[in-house]
């Protein structure tokens, strides 16, 4: 039997760059530290932070002076980041890089007088935080259907959520032109989620099933595991070693291993681990 990883499984730039703000908080005995939302979508990885010191809060209520707030690779509005700065606590900006652009071209577009219209999810932390960039007067849009109910403007300037799909983007692009005689569209979508979806397809071709690793609350590894199974390829989706099965390898020889942008080293570690054992007992049976 024959494992194959993908390569690009596992954290991707902004979460890998997170977690190291945060176990550098940790390390450095900082005494209340904590994650303004979970810090990453795992919750094996949560559970662990925690035990390290690094706590999870839904807001800044119970958070007073010296504490450690870090904003996760999502980010924030401005206004969480002014309040917690009233109240003296110490912020660890972890936005991804590639989130902190978005946030700063819609500003920008607002700013020159657009009207902004960010594709994505109204309800994801990204994209709340971005719409705190430009204020109510943005407008959200997840599909291109939605953009007639809105009033036709002069000129208007669209950009993405991170992790959206090209062709979803190109599509709302296209609908907004009709709306508008002056339109801007800047792409802020982060490759990382579509490289890993297409080397995953491309994973698909040479195996007999595939084994996504993730957190089941992890929007990026469900998707992940949707589109491997999408074509053809028996595909089961973990959260951790312990629920592999061995009947899920019943006359299968290769193995195609991928996770989420969330997925710990150690996670995926184990997962391989136990296949290889799965493997030999499977031969010796
Ligand atoms: Fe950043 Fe892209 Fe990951 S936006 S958090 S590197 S998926």
């Amino acid at each position: 039997m024959k494992i194959i990883k993908a390569k690009n499984a596992g954290f991707c730039f902004g979460v890998k760059r997170a977690m190291k703000l945060a176990l550098e908080a940790a390390a450095n005995n900082e005494k209340n530290i904590y994650s303004l939302g979970p810090l990453i979508h795992n919750p094996q990885e949560v559970e662990l932070l925690s035990q390290k010191g690094v706590h999870v809060t839904s807001d800044l209520k119970s958070l007073g002076p010296g504490d450690v707030l870090i904003i996760r690779s999502h980010g924030t509005t401005p206004m969480v980041l002014e309040e917690a700065r009233a109240k003296g606590v110490n912020i660890v900006d972890a936005t991804c890089p590639f989130v902190v652009k978005a946030q700063k071209v819609a500003k920008q577009l607002s700013d020159e007088g657009y009207q902004v219209v960010i594709v994505g999810e109204s309800n994801h932390p990204e994209v709340i935080g971005i719409r705190g960039f430009v204020g109510k007067d943005a407008w959200v849009v997840e599909k291109s259907e939605e953009i007639e109910f809105f009033p036709d403007k002069p000129r208007m300037g669209i950009i993405a959520q991170t992790t959206q799909s090209f062709e979803n983007f190109q599509g709302v692009v296209c609908a907004v032109l009709e709306k508008t005689s002056e339109l801007k569209a800047v792409n802020t979508i982060c490759n990382a989620t579509a490289y890993r979806q297409i080397e995953a397809m491309e994973l698909t071709k040479n195996v007999d099933v595939m084994i996504v690793i993730g957190g089941r609350n992890s929007a990026n590894t469900t998707r992940l595991a949707e589109l491997c199974g999408q074509s053809g390829i028996p595909t089961h989706h973990v959260e951790t070693a312990k629920e592999l099965e061995t009947s899920w390898l019943e006359s299968k020889e290769k193995i195609g291993v991928t996770a989420g942008a969330s997925t710990p080293d150690w996670i995926i570690k184990e997962v391989i681990d136990r296949l290889k054992i799965l493997g030999v007992e499977r031969k010796n049976s």
